[in-house]
């Protein structure tokens, strides 16, 4: 890659944002990338959550962190920025897409950057160094479609945790999560859509896209699709249990005064009834 190629790619979000806000946004000069951690990831809110849970249990705060099918390492960077001891670890098998990262989201970090390791491999295939939050989110885990990979790939979670460690997962569910259908949501700039495209009852197994739509009337379709097993709450408590974590516990999130989730998450044991749902899973090793 040239230096300007280089130069060229760590302004991306700043083109992106000025596309955005000028309302000229398109299926042409959008970045995959970039579209998808402005729609899909809220990487601050997470990364306080992740700090609360931690120090719930352990007293004190996380300082190493490795992010499991970490993409665009963004979670990563989020987590350096956070505190000055802070240390991150990611994980994933697509090169090209760590390096957008590296140079999208490490890079501007400039001496943190290398308080950052990222390594391209399979996350089944990586058990050191031993981190104190293994976090797996967006649903990535649901790739591993039966019951045997996804144990094997708890049992390597559990070795890759030091012994004061906890493992996050996210996951959805609610009778909506069955049923194929697509969400809208406006971002700034452009339209997001959650493509539930297929369910499978007997198996488990979903189909899904995510679509984006510009101000002009382009999309990109399927710019991203997901085969995954909707793996359900009690079947992936008990699964962690098996696999010897010590207590797995669910924050579930509550709802505000007019009855719309509010975007806090706490310990619970019955949930609600709510069509759709999104939770966490806290595995301590
Ligand atoms: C949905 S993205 C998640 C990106 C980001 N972590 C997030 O939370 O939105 C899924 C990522 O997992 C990676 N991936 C899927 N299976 C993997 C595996 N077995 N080992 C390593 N990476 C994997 C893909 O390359 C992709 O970058």
């Amino acid at each position: 890659m040239s230096l300007s190629d280089d130069t060229q790619r760590q302004e991306v979000a700043s083109a992106m944002e000025a596309l955005a806000d000028a309302g000229t946004l398109n299926a042409e000069n959008a970045d995959l990338h970039w579209l998808y951690e402005q729609s899909v990831q809220n990487v601050e809110v997470e990364v306080k959550f992740i700090d609360r849970v931690f120090r719930r249990e352990f007293g004190r705060p996380a300082s190493f962190i490795r992010e499991d099918f970490c993409g665009t390492a963004l979670l990563c960077s989020e987590w350096v920025k956070r505190r000055s001891a802070n240390t991150a670890l990611g994980v994933d098998y697509d090169g090209p897409t760590l390096e957008w990262g590296r140079v999208n989201n490490l890079k501007p970090l400039g001496e943190k950057a290398s308080a950052v390791t990222l390594i391209q491999d399979d996350v089944r295939k990586v058990t050191s160094p031993r981190a104190e939050v293994l976090a797996a989110t967006n649903f990535s885990w649901w790739g591993f479609k039966t019951r045997a990979e996804l144990k094997e790939y708890f049992m390597i979670s559990r070795e890759s945790l030091q012994d004061d460690g906890m493992l996050l997962l996210d996951i959805y569910g609610g009778p909506e999560a069955q049923v194929p259908q697509i969400e809208e949501r406006e971002v700034e700039g452009f339209d997001y859509l959650w493509d539930q495209d297929d369910f499978n009852p007997i198996t488990g197994e979903v189909r899904c896209f995510i679509h984006f739509r510009f101000p002009n009337g382009s999309q990109l379709d399927n710019a991203f699709s997901y085969d995954w097993r909707l793996w359900s709450l009690p079947e992936t408590c008990d699964l962690l249990e098996e696999c010897g974590f010590r207590k797995v516990v669910v924050y579930w999130e509550g709802t505000d005064k007019d009855g719309e989730p509010s975007g806090k998450f706490n310990p619970d044991r019955k949930g609600d009834l709510a069509p759709a749902w999104v939770a966490y899973i806290i595995a301590f090793r």
